[in-house]
């Protein structure tokens, strides 16, 4: 992995939910890639292409700061990045080349089953527990609502069961990790899907052709998966 090479880098999730769609997306667009597990980087053999596999969290920060030239990535985990760069004055910029119909979930607030809900205002001087602070911050400065907000990097959804927190903020798909922990969802506060981004500096001649190689197969692949 030569940062000075010319070989366009994609950074992609290595376990989680968009890792297989990920992967599927770009051996359905012609790209030859040996992955053999545990290994971050895998070449691809038929294109001058490198895949990066890392955790998700970290795609939208490496494409930020052009360690990677295109990531896949939720929507979520992008937002998140780009309201906490721009608090902290660091480089945010990236252009989405595609929104792809894969990773749809939602950011929702939950509570539990039993405790009563009457709209955003029962959240006044409750406790959130969160793995997306900004995003819940956002929408609960939008409502008017004061509430505390405790980050969790991962287990969101047995902090009001432990005493950590009243309520949580987190990503649902199916809903069953808040059924089995006696969670009602009461707040979609963001909708997601997988995107595709490229940093936006991007110059080299060849990169850039390799995308615009790349970019029609990916919306083929998108359409016909309609
Ligand atoms: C999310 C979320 C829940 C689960 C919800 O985790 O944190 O654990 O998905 O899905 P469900 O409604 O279908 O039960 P995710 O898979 O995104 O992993 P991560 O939190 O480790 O990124
Ligand atoms: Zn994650
Ligand atoms: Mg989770």
């Amino acid at each position: 992995f030569n940062q000075n090479s010319n070989r366009l880098r994609i950074a992609m999730q290595k376990s989680g939910r968009l890792s297989q769609e990920s992967q599927a997306l770009l051996g359905s667009c012609g790209l030859k890639i040996n992955l053999r597990e545990q290994r971050l980087i895998a070449h691809v053999e038929n294109m001058a292409i490198d895949i990066l596999r890392v955790r998700d969290d970290d795609i939208p920060g490496l494409v930020m700061d052009g360690v990677c030239d295109l990531g896949i990535v939720g929507e979520n985990v992008l937002e998140e990045e780009s309201l906490q760069r721009q608090l902290d004055n660091e480089p945010c910029d990236y252009a989405v080349l595609s929104r792809l119909n894969f990773g749809g979930c939602r950011l929702s607030i939950a509570v539990q089953q039993e405790s009563a809900y009457d709209g955003p205002a029962s959240l006044n001087g409750k406790t959130i527990a969160t793995t997306y602070p900004r995003l819940l911050n956002r929408y609960l400065k939008q409502q008017g609502v004061q509430a505390r907000i405790v980050t969790l990097k991962g287990s969101v959804e047995v902090a009001p069961r432990a005493g950590l927190a009243d309520a949580i903020c987190d990503l649902v798909s199916t809903g069953a990790t808040l059924e089995a922990n006696g969670l009602k969802e009461v707040e979609v506060i963001y909708r997601s899907k997988a995107v595709l981004i490229q940093r936006k500096d991007l110059a080299d001649a060849a990169q850039l052709k390799l995308i615009n190689t790349l970019m029609p197969r990916i919306n083929a692949v998108m359409q016909a998966n309609e």
